[in-house]
């Protein structure tokens, strides 16, 4: 149980999932939204900064800072989700642009700078990367003391046994998957306790129709709709009356660590692979007879993987937090909306 409010950064490829992250971390009382960082994933970067930024004013939002990173993985040639979210990511809703611009720091900047204040501060961060790990693999490398500011990093990402982008891959790691092997290093080297939000749960936690058209009804251009339209969005292009939270459910939990179940077990990135390159070799043996004669021997690196998440808690969380912004003296300034 956390006591208090949790210092987070997200670093996002907004994206409907992700839009419904940035929502509740800005909304909910005990996540202290301290920056949010944007990379290509979903859509293509410029766009995602675009879409942020609206989810931000949505959620009465504007104090909090928003940099664009990196516009294309280390090695991998970018490939959008388009398909799934839109053509402009954020479920093509028509909603008008923020008038605010994003931070002129780089996202890297951005994270050093806020790594640095924090462990200044004594206030150490929980970075969330929900979208592909180019930015925070930039930031480990370039700037390796930013580690004296982080508390933990809980991503989205990989999966112990399915894949959505391919048959073996989850989409954020299939992207950059030397990000993500630098990353997973990184922290082992530096310290930093990590856990893996992946594919085993990301999908489990939905919302229904009407609990969208209650969002929806919260009217005023403000967060609540916004989050009410995408599940809406995702119900359409999907077929069916229920929509993922998706990334949202990382952040949740942040707030409550025990809505997941989760094991520390070694982790591997496929950087090679025919078919499976991208995939999270997650070691779930537990006879060390096998070990003794593996030829890679087991994996230096050690993640709490969520094998398990009380679904129906997380998405209550999520969908009370969206809900409660609606009645909640003026959280969201209305904003023009185009036709
Ligand atoms: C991840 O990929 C994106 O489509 C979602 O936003 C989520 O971060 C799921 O594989
Ligand atoms: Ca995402």
């Amino acid at each position: 149980m956390i006591t208090g409010t949790v210092p987070v950064v997200l670093d996002v490829d907004t994206g409907v999932d992700d839009a419904c992250a940035i929502a509740f971390a800005a909304l909910h009382p005990r996540v202290d939204l301290t920056a949010v960082t944007c990379v290509g994933g979903n859509a293509p970067v410029d766009d995602v900064v675009r879409n942020t930024l609206i989810v931000l004013d949505a959620a009465g939002r504007r104090d909090v800072p928003v940099a664009r990173g990196a516009d294309r993985p280390l090695l991998e040639t970018p490939v959008d989700a388009r398909h799934v979210h839109g053509a402009d990511g954020m479920g093509d809703l028509g909603w008008a642009p923020s008038e605010r611009t994003a931070d002129p720091r780089h996202a890297v900047e951005l994270l050093r700078d806020v790594c640095a204040a924090a462990a200044e501060s004594g206030r150490k961060l929980t970075i969330v990367p929900l979208a592909p790990l180019t930015n925070i693999a930039l930031l480990l490398r370039t700037h390796p003391d930013a580690v004296a500011g982080i508390e933990r990093i809980v991503f989205m990402g990989g999966a112990a046994h399915v894949g959505n982008a391919t048959a073996s891959a989850e989409f954020n790691v299939f992207h950059d998957p030397e990000a993500a092997a630098i990353v997973l290093g990184a922290c082992h080297e530096l310290g930093i306790d990590v856990t893996m939000y992946g594919l085993d749960v990301f999908y489990d936690p939905v919302i229904t129709r009407e609990q969208a058209d209650r969002l929806v009804a919260g009217g005023h251009h403000g967060a609540a709709e916004l989050a009410g339209r995408l599940a809406h969005y995702q119900c359409d292009r999907f077929g069916g009356d229920a929509a993922t939270i998706g990334d949202a459910g990382a952040v949740c939990a942040v707030v409550e660590p025990d809505l997941i179940r989760t094991e520390v077990l070694p982790v591997r990135i496929e950087l090679a692979g025919a078919w499976s390159r991208g995939r999270t070799i997650v070691d779930r043996r537990d006879w060390t007879g096998d070990l003794a004669h593996d030829p890679h021997g087991e994996a230096p690196v050690r993640v709490a993987v969520a094998l398990g998440v009380d679904a129906a808690r997380a998405a209550r969380l999520w969908y009370d937090t969206l809900l409660a912004s609606t009645t909640s003296p003026g959280p969201a300034e209305p904003t023009e909306r185009s036709a």
